[in-house]
């Protein structure tokens, strides 16, 4: 059995998880710093490093506890190196070095969003090749992977991320960070009638939701001065236009690739709407669908510890000159 411990620092979330062979957790806990930034309706990346620096010692001793393990025990230190904020992965990263060291285990950095992707393999096995479909605060990306270690980038967004659409038009309605909840709830109660533009990319896979946020932006305006805004109408109708293009993308690289799986990852993964139309609408394609966990669609160490197992057994470590890389990309 191989047990590595991994970190995760690269935003809001101090996680520390102990995963053996890649796939079967023995800790995974994670301490979001979400009630803080809420505070403030966003993530304040000065105060978010500061937090994982508090936060980093007590939660590495809890996995460490919770998992029944001792650090000599441990295979490989794994830890986030990138994409983040800058401050935050440092934490992390120094944090997994001093460990490496400690115990002389090796050390390897994990890409942020190809762990996204890798957690899905904690609740089921992956199957390859298989299409991605990367949806986060900072990511939206398609992304085809031949194995765990070889992948092809078919698309991604060429303004905000999905998650950002999601926070902005939360803050512009008035409803609480992080805003892709606040949408997902008050969705519910409304109906998308308010129409929003149709987005048109140069690539056909690429993504782009800073058209549709600022039409979403502009119609709020519009009808709070009107008097005649209705919240879960505007909600539900943004998250539509979301998900009814992060759909249409992935169904069209469907229509390009062959896999045998198509599988959803990232913090607006956990969105309701976007996981019943793509368990629904791609298994119309006929491939398999696979859902990540509630609980691996925010960050987590889970998925680093995870995603590092592959690169343990092609040996592909780092060494202690290793720095945080915030725009890590695939
Ligand atoms: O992956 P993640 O935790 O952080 C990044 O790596 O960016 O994703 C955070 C993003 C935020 O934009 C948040 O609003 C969004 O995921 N999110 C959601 C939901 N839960 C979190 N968006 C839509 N619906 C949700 N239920
Ligand atoms: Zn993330």
């Amino acid at each position: 059995m191989i047990k590595i411990l991994g970190i995760e620092s690269s935003c809001d979330e101090t996680a520390v998880a102990i995963v053996a062979d890649g796939h079967q957790i023995f800790a995974n806990v994670v301490s979001s710093q979400i009630d803080t930034h809420a505070l403030f309706g966003g993530v304040v990346p000065e105060v978010a490093s500061r937090l994982h620096v508090q936060a980093i010692g007590i939660v590495l001793k809890q996995a460490l506890l919770k998992a029944g393990f001792s650090l000599s025990e441990m295979d490989a230190i794994a830890v986030t190196q990138g994409p983040g904020l800058a401050g935050c992965l440092h934490i992390g990263v120094q944090a997994a070095k001093t460990l490496s060291w400690i115990t002389g285990k090796p050390l390897v950095g994990v890409q942020h969003i190809l762990a996204h992707i890798i957690a899905n393999r904690l609740e089921q096995p992956l199957q390859f090749p298989l299409l991605a479909l990367v949806v986060s605060g900072g990511h939206s990306e398609l992304i085809y992977m031949e194995s765990p270690l070889t992948y092809r980038y078919l698309g991604g967004t060429q303004d905000d991320a999905a998650g950002e659409a999601f926070d902005k038009s939360a803050r512009v309605l008035g409803l609480p960070y992080p805003g892709g909840v606040s949408i997902d709830k008050k969705a519910k109660q409304g109906t998308p009638r308010y129409p929003l533009p149709k987005v048109h990319t140069e690539k056909p896979l690429d993504f782009s939701f800073s058209g549709i946020k600022t039409a979403m932006i502009n119609l709020v305006n519009q009808k709070k001065q009107q008097g005649t805004l209705v919240i879960a109408d505007a909600a539900a109708s943004i998250q539509k236009a979301i998900v009814d293009q992060l759909l249409e993308k992935t169904r069209t690289a469907l229509e390009q690739v062959a896999v045998k799986q198509v599988v959803l990852a990232g913090g607006v993964a956990a969105n309701s709407e976007l996981r019943e139309r793509f368990a629904v609408e791609l298994a119309a394609a006929g491939v398999e669908v696979v859902l990540p966990p509630l609980y691996c669609c925010t960050d987590n160490a889970a998925m680093v510890a995870a995603a590092a197992y592959d690169k343990y057994l092609a040996g592909d470590f780092a060494d202690l000159s290793m720095a945080a890389d915030p725009s890590y990309e695939l």
